[in-house]
């Protein structure tokens, strides 16, 4: 798939099926995770963490917490998903940490997609690290990082194609 198939067929998939993504396929996922810019490159400030919860215990730990805190009660706010990705950054000079971590999420679902797999992206999950000191450190955050984001991967049933027709009535061209 090109690379612009990848962003227009990428959409969120909230029904996962059993199967694991494969060592290699997260691999890839982890190398576009980090090929993402990042704000002040190289700096001390400028860093970001990446957690890959594939343990079952953890992941049903963190779906019961969310459960019970989401604005939108859900009884499986993490829709079975095998593979939660949850990015982390300390705050940097420029105040772009969200930036930076939302940037390496994107990256991933767009690779996910180019590589046949499916993707959410979450902020839901962050609500149950804010409020459980015990499930975030279950994560290895380092110490002075906060989660922002995360995303489920996986392979799902569900063969749906979600159209987008071409809209440019939020654009201003200054021609
Ligand atoms: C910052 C951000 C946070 C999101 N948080 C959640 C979430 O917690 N749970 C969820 O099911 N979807 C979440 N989404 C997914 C959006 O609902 C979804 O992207 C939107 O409805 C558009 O659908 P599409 O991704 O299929 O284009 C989030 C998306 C973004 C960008």
């Amino acid at each position: 798939m090109n690379t612009l198939d990848s962003i227009i067929k990428r959409k969120s998939v909230r029904s996962f099926n059993n199967e694991q993504i494969s060592e290699e396929q997260l691999e890839k996922l982890i190398q576009a995770a980090n090929a993402a810019p990042i704000s002040g490159g190289g700096r001390a400030d400028s860093a970001r963490h990446i957690a890959v919860v594939q343990n079952v215990e953890v992941l049903k730990d963190l779906s019961d917490v969310v459960a019970k805190l989401v604005p939108i009660p859900s009884p499986n706010p993490l829709y079975g998903t095998k593979t939660l990705i949850v990015f982390s950054a300390p705050s940097n000079q420029f105040k772009a940490e969200q930036l930076d971590v939302a940037l390496s999420a994107q990256n991933v679902s767009i690779a996910a997609t180019g590589m046949g797999l499916n993707s959410v992206i979450m902020t839901g999950p962050v609500y149950a690290f804010n409020a459980s000191e015990e499930l975030k450190s279950k994560l290895n955050i380092p110490e002075g990082y906060t989660p922002y984001i995360s995303i489920a991967v996986g392979n799902t049933d569900d063969t749906s194609v979600k159209t987008r027709e071409f809209d440019d009535t939020n654009v201003s061209y200054i021609l």
